[in-house]
């Protein structure tokens, strides 16, 4: 089993360049169904989710070709089924996505359903009022969502009882190609869901309003091929600059949005750091003794559920009493517990975490439960006295490209080990 070791304690500083938006990628591959032409996707983070996604499509007929480690072309105009099924997209949530696309398409899906999942139960009721308001018979049989519009879809006035990501991207993939005028109210407005809008849109796709409350889409015959650079990754980028507070470094962090990072950006400010913005960067200076603050999680421009873990490990860290207020996935806590194994205080009741800053972690052994725990967990590592094993990290490559090499580039001792033996010779390496 794949673990990170770590020596923590050392300030991490210097450069580092964030990759492709994992959740705009996974919306965006399912959208390459749309079209019979060619579609060449750039910025592609290469991890884990993104590849299940690209195999998935090669197995329902479409031809995947990788041109480079970041770029890959797909052809759909060869798909013979609708139905998606392996032991591996049933892992990931993003398999969703096939059914807003293939309805869209062919009319026709047949998707296992995405289980809960370590941070939460997770329904996906709204995508499913979506289909259905679009004209599609949706069932839930044999552990799948078998949806099915014969007639094909139709215009529709949807609301959205709760804003969800999944759900306002998925409705828009499959009311692209719909007859007449669809309205989406009450959507989410994260940056990958401009994303999404942005690159069906330079398919031929006629979708306004992504980024607001409302998104209004104008249904076409047919889409074209395309080819479209995905946005810089905001949570990647997020977790460094937590990484950059939390061990009181110094990192220029490039190839990022800065108006995707305001909320993150906010917080750390009000701790006490430096955070300068460029046009395509963003510099965090950690400072020695940072200020509490309190953080609640909310749909954007709200701050990120998927930054929670991270800037929690950053404010354990703090000098004061701070709370955090979980409100998008009631699970998001269990990491607290694996921290509390290095020295934080942390105390969780319901959706609220209540942490008292202590002066240093100590290092220990400790297992990623999910992505972003894992990544928070790396980042306690790293600001930790003595040494830290992170296991369980095949949920970190889920998201992280090289995670490890990006952090050893900045001055980090760390290292990817597969067995004890490893593990013992990195130790004797950094004594
Ligand atoms: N919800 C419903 N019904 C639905 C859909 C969502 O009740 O039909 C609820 C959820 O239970 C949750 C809230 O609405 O309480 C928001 O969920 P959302 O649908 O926005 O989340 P998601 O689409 O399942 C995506 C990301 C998550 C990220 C969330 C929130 C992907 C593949 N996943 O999930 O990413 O946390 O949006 O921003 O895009 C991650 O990358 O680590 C990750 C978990």
């Amino acid at each position: 089993m794949e673990q990170f070791i770590m020596k923590g304690g050392t300030p991490l500083h210097g450069e580092v360049v964030i990759g492709g938006a994992k959740n705009a990628a996974l919306g965006i591959i399912a959208g390459a169904l749309l079209t019979d032409e060619d579609v060449i996707i750039e910025n592609l983070p290469d991890v884990r989710d993104i590849n299940v996604m690209l195999e998935a499509l090669k197995e329902i007929g479409a031809v995947v070709e990788r041109i480079d480690r970041h770029t890959a072309k797909i052809s759909a105009v060869g798909v013979t089924s609708v139905s998606i099924d392996d032991e591996y997209i049933r892992k990931i949530r993003a398999s969703y996505y096939f059914i807003g696309a293939l309805l869209g398409k062919h009319h026709m899906a047949d998707v296992p359903l995405p289980g809960g999942c370590a941070i939460g139960s997770r329904p996906i009721d709204q995508h499913i009022k979506g289909f259905r308001a679009l004209g599609a018979k949706v069932e839930i049989r044999n552990g799948c969502v078998q949806a099915a519009a014969s007639e094909g879809l139709h215009s529709s006035h949807i609301y959205l009882d709760v804003v969800s990501v999944g759900a306002t991207i998925n409705i828009m993939l499959a009311a692209v190609l719909a007859e007449g005028r669809t309205i989406i109210e009450n959507v989410a407005k994260e940056p990958h869901i401009v994303d999404v809008a942005n690159f069906l849109n330079s398919m031929g796709a006629n979708i306004k309003g992504a980024g607001t409350d409302t998104i209004r889409i104008r249904g076409v015959r047919r889409l074209h091929g395309t080819t479209y650079a995905v946005i810089p990754d905001q949570i990647e980028a997020g977790t460094f600059m937590c990484a950059a507070a939390a061990t009181r470094g110094d990192i220029l962090i490039k190839n990022v949005i800065p108006k995707h990072l305001e909320s993150i950006t906010a917080k750390l400010l009000e701790m006490g750091n430096t955070v300068y913005e460029y046009d395509e960067a963003v510099r965090v200076v950690g400072a020695p003794v940072q200020h509490p603050t309190d953080v609640k999680t909310l749909p954007y421009p709200g701050f990120p559920t998927d930054m929670q873990p991270q800037m929690s490990v950053t404010l354990a860290l703090a000098d004061g009493t701070s709370v955090v207020t979980e409100s998008i996935f009631e699970n998001r806590f269990k990491y607290v517990d694996e921290l509390a194994r290095m020295g934080s205080n942390i105390k969780v009741e319901g959706n609220v975490s209540v942490i008292d800053g202590v002066k240093r972690f100590t290092g220990a052994s400790v297992n990623a439960l999910d992505l972003r725990a894992g990544a928070a967990l790396v980042i306690a590592g790293l600001a930790a006295d003595g040494i830290t094993t992170v296991r369980d990290i095949v949920y970190i490559q889920r998201g992280y490209e090289h995670f490890e090499q990006k952090l050893q580039a900045l001055g980090a001792q760390i290292e990817l080990v597969d067995s004890e033996r490893e593990a013992q010779k990195f130790r004797m390496k950094i004594g």
